[in-house]
């Protein structure tokens, strides 16, 4: 009791000091590669970065069913259905998996629906482009889960452990969807002269927008040095663009389709290639809701949320009654 004035001093609660030293705990167990768990105290940023982005990834997922989705009953051959439906249903997958992993930051999965459906949301841009023919989903397949692969798998080493972990099962996944588009762009390449149209002609339309699943180049891209600080990301927007061009041109030059970029050109310096300039101007259009499907695919996904109210309603019905039995007995 006589000491109280002297302990007051030496204990008193200083909120930004204890936030400072939390900071420097939390920074220094990221440094040595720890992993951060739901309950783990983490800053507000943090929490906020990977809430977005985790939920914009589930978003593009379950919105990038559509694009496909349009092809599953007009697949050429059975083989070619089972593997689509196959495929489609993956992505619905990552999609549970990655709003499992948002709402493990205290967030609700209702919540970012309601963001997604009332368009408050992003998603990937690329899913706002029309599916014209077959070859759209080869593709489909072959560039943007190429792309997809590309960005996540550095997110398998992501700090934050409950995305980490989803991401390890998604990237396998993404990888038999990028060989299956590969493979129906292979056989279209083989086929008539109007099937090697049909995939040149689709290889034209995404080869762009692959580049800008990317996200804009490092100099313009506003959230890369804090998310790489906290290893949510472990490589620049252009690095990634750039390994996936590696990668991809000598695939295109396999199966005998041309990029459709006159400034294309192989260092043999550096062993990488040069690509032209990116039309931002368009990703910045498609990104403001100007794409060409954007208002088709957010009316599906409203159209597609109230059809299924009953299913939910049955579900929480049935769990309710279970819920009950198990009370009584
Ligand atoms: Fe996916
Ligand atoms: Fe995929």
């Amino acid at each position: 009791m006589y000491t109280q004035g002297l302990d007051q001093k030496s204990d008193a609660v200083d909120p930004q000091r204890d936030d400072e030293v939390r900071l420097r705990q939390f920074q220094a167990r990221i440094d040595q590669e720890e992993k951060i768990e739901a309950k783990d105290w983490m800053p507000d940023a943090y929490r906020k970065t990977l809430i977005r982005q985790i939920s914009q990834h589930a978003h593009s997922e379950i919105v990038g069913m559509l694009p496909e989705g349009n092809w599953i009953t007009r697949a050429p051959t059975l083989r070619r259905k089972a593997i689509l439906l196959a495929k489609v249903q993956d992505e619905a997958g990552h999609g549970l998996y990655l709003y499992s992993a948002a709402e493990t930051l205290g967030v609700s999965r209702d919540e970012l629906i309601d963001q997604m459906l009332t368009g408050k949301a992003k998603y990937s841009s690329i899913f706002n482009y029309p599916t014209l023919t077959w070859a759209d989903i080869g593709a489909i397949g072959w560039l943007v889960d190429g792309a997809a692969i590309m960005n996540q798998i550095p997110l398998c080493r992501c700090s934050y452990g409950p995305y980490a972990r989803a991401m390890v099962r998604v990237c396998k996944e993404e990888s038999f969807h990028q060989r299956q588009g590969y493979e129906i762009m292979l056989t279209l390449s083989r086929g008539s002269d109007e099937q090697i149209r049909m995939a040149q002609d689709a290889l034209n339309r995404w080869w762009w927008p692959s580049l800008m699943m990317f996200g804009p180049g490092d100099a313009d891209s506003k959230h890369s040095a804090q998310s790489m600080a906290w290893k949510i990301k472990r490589f620049s927007n252009d690095e990634l663009r750039q390994k996936f061009v590696d990668v991809t041109v000598p695939q295109a030059d396999y199966i005998g389709l041309k990029m459709p970029d006159p400034d294309l050109r192989k260092n043999d310096e550096t062993g990488h290639y040069k690509y032209g300039e990116i039309d931002w101007e368009e990703f910045m259009q498609v990104l403001a809701g100007n794409g060409p499907c954007n208002r088709e695919r957010l009316e599906s996904r409203q159209h597609a949320h109230a059809e299924g109210q009953w299913v939910r309603d049955a579900a929480t019905a049935y769990a309710e009654k279970q819920a009950a039995r198990q009370a009584a007995a």
